[in-house]
């Protein structure tokens, strides 16, 4: 069932896809243009969970599953904002520390961290990783079975050093990786599930651009996106003067509909005839909205202000939404090439030093553990 609804959402994991992740991408920038010069995402089975910034200083969900988590944790935001902001210097440290090893002395230059599990859910078998990259390179990776640290610069070879007696630190990473990282793995895809068991109903409202213009019938914030939407004069179903628009995605894992209907050759004494009818799969009740002119919300002549005083909905705002979740899923990506550019498939990356010398502090009850440099 599990794997069908995963099939279902993302049309990418093949039916036989059993083996589930969560991964931490870090990424402390030296003079990046317009970019934070710290950034951290979350990442369940590829699917982007949560997001901070050095600018925001805030650690927010990027999923509506994911706000969930507050429901049995009131302070997850919190404390993940104060691990994150916590780590924060040791990449700024650990970018000055790369550019001494590397004998460089200014310019653009990043230092990218990912750790996680992944958790095979038929077998139970677990699997941690962790590794540092220095410009687009591997700089120090974890060898989980021999808690070593493999270092493929010479650059990172004192850091290796370093890190490698760091026994109890290795043992209490490894520890977080493979079972504190699967606990909280297993939470995620447990809120992700019964996030797509749930049926939402969406509002519905009457829209018109200008007084010839179609009216049209918009449903937003409905879930799953199995959904009907018509129009109906006198309870039949119209196919003339009707038109419909695709089911899309908001930003925030609901979807979008509308119908419009052309009304130039309809008396007003005939409106009151035809009516809006939306049908959400598993849901008996259909949604049913009246054409009434009173109901109908316009921009013309209202400088975009409803009677009600809050201003006009079109959609407009929810495909900005759109848009900007995909920039961020640009930024996502191109941090994530970045990465993998010299990288025969993406391990994992921990440092708990400058590169160069180390202390850690980790909290068991934090789905985060960041080894810190010091
Ligand atoms: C950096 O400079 C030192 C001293 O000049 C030199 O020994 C070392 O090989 C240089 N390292 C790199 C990576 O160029
Ligand atoms: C509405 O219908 C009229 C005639 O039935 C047609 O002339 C007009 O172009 C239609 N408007 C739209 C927006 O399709």
């Amino acid at each position: 069932m599990k794997i069908l609804l995963f099939v279902t959402l993302l049309g990418l994991h093949s039916a036989a896809a059993v083996t589930h992740s969560l991964k931490y991408f870090f990424t402390g920038s030296s003079q990046v243009p317009n970019f934070p010069e710290y950034v951290v995402l979350g990442m369940v089975d590829d699917i982007q969970i949560d997001y901070y910034d050095s600018n925001t200083m805030k650690a927010e969900p990027k999923q509506d599953w994911m706000s969930k988590v507050t429901a049995d944790d009131p302070q997850y935001w919190e404390r993940e904002t104060g691990n994150f902001l916590g780590t924060q210097p040791a990449f700024k440290a650990n970018i000055e520390t790369a550019k001494q090893r590397f004998n460089q002395t200014g310019g653009v230059h990043i230092v990218q961290r990912m750790y996680g599990c992944e958790w095979d859910d038929d077998t139970g078998v677990v699997n941690g990783f962790a590794q540092d990259g220095y410009d687009g390179e591997d700089f120090i990776v974890l060898d989980l079975k021999t808690e070593t640290w493999v270092a493929p610069k010479p650059q990172a070879v004192i850091t290796k050093h370093k890190w490698d007696s760091k026994k109890a630190e290795i043992a209490q990473f490894k520890h977080y990786l493979t079972q504190i990282c699967v606990d909280w793995l297993k939470k995620y895809l447990d809120y992700w599930k019964s996030s797509l068991l749930r049926t939402d109903l969406p509002s519905v409202s009457l829209l018109q651009k200008t007084p010839s213009s179609p009216v049209s019938c918009f449903a937003t914030g409905f879930y799953p996106h199995r959904a009907e939407m018509f129009w109906r004069k006198d309870g039949e179903e119209l196919d003339e003067n009707v038109e419909r628009g695709e089911i899309l995605p908001n930003h925030d894992g609901s979807f979008q509909m509308s119908a419009d209907l052309n009304l130039s050759s309809v008396t007003p004494e005939d409106w009151r005839k035809y009516e809006c009818v939306f049908q959400l799969s598993g849901v008996k009740d259909d949604i049913i909205t009246k054409l009434d002119k009173r109901a109908i919300q316009t921009n013309f002549g209202k400088t975009g202000i409803r009677s009600d005083g809050s201003s006009s909905e079109f959609p407009v705002d929810v495909v900005i939404g759109v848009v900007v979740v995909l920039l961020l899923l640009v930024a996502a990506i191109v941090g994530y090439v970045l990465w993998n550019k010299n990288n025969n498939g993406f391990k994992p990356a921990n440092i708990s030093d400058t590169f160069s010398s180390s202390s850690s502090s980790s909290s068991s009850s934090s789905s985060v553990k960041v080894p810190v440099t010091n």
